[in-house]
C-alpha cells in the first residue's frame, strides 16, 4: 500500500511522501555530514524575534550518546528506534526574562519540521517521538534548568516492514489518515466551514 499522502490539491512531493516509519535499515549508518543539510534547514527556520531558542543533541548508532538516548526511550519506542542511524533530541529554552521564549516550543516544532522535510528530501526518514524520559535525558546530558528537553527524532534509511514484530508491522502498514481540510480550515466563527 502506498504511504504517499492523498491530498485534495497537489502538494510538494517531499511533503506528500514524508512519513514516520518504525523500520529503519539496521545495516546503514549515518554521520554528521549526512545530517548537516537537515540541521541547516532547521537553523534557517523562522522563530519569534529570531530568537532560535532551540538546541539539538544528536547520537549516532554505535556511540555513547545514542546508547544513553535509547536506554531512556519508553514503551514501543524502545523496540524500534534503536535501529535508526541517529537520534536527535530537540530542546527549547524557557526563559522568563525573555518574552520571545513563550513561543520557543512552537519555534522548536517549526525547526523540527524543517529538519524532517530536508532529511526526507535527502533520502532519509524521520520519526519523531515524545515517548522517552525527558527528565532523565536532561539530567544525563547536563541540560541547564531553563531548557526543556522536548522531543526525540529517529533518523535513518527506510527498512523493510518485515523486520518489525506483528504489532509494529500492523502500525507500519496501516493506512495514513488525516482530518479533512474542511474540518480544519474555517473562515468565520470557530470550526465553521
Ligand atoms: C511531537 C510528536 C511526538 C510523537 N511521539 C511518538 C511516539 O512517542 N511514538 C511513536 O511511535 N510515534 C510518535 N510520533 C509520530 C506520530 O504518531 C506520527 O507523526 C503521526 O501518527 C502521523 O504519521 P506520519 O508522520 O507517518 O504522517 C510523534 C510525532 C510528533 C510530532
Amino acid at each position: 500500500m502506498s504511504r504517499v499522502a492523498e491530498t485534495s490539491a497537489p502538494i510538494h512531493p517531499v511533503l506528500a511522501e514524508r512519513w514516520s516509519p518504525r523500520s529503519f535499515d539496521p545495516t546503514k549508518s549515518l554521520t554528521m555530514a549526512d545530517l548537516t543539510p537537515a540541521f541547516e534547514a532547521a537553523r534557517w527556520a523562522p522563530s519569534a524575534n529570531n530568537a532560535q531558542e532551540w538546541r539539538f543533541l544528536v547520537g549516532f548508532r554505535g556511540d555513547a550518546t545514542f546508547a544513553a538516548m535509547t536506554e531512556r526511550l519508553s514503551g514501543w519506542n524502545a523496540s524500534w528506534a534503536p535501529t535508526a542511524g541517529a537520534i536527535v533530541i530537540g530542546m527549547y529554552e524557557e526563559d522568563p526574562e525573555n518574552r520571545a521564549s513563550e513561543y520557543a516550543p512552537y519555534d522548536l516544532g517549526q525547526a523540527m519540521a524543517h529538519f524532517s522535510v530536508q532529511a526526507h528530501a535527502d533520502g532519509l526518514y524521520v520519526h519523531q517521538a515524545a515517548g522517552f524520559d525527558r527528565d532523565a535525558v536532561a539530567e544525563y546530558f547536563n541540560v541547564p534548568a531553563t531548557w526543556r528537553v522536548f522531543v526525540a527524532a529517529a533518523v535513518g534509511h527506510l527498512g523493510a516492514p518485515e523486520l518489525l514484530n506483528e504489532t509494529l508491522l500492523a502500525r507500519e502498514t496501516a493506512p495514513r489518515v488525516r482530518r479533512p481540510l474542511d474540518e480544519t480550515v474555517f473562515t468565520g466563527p470557530f470550526a465553521s466551514a
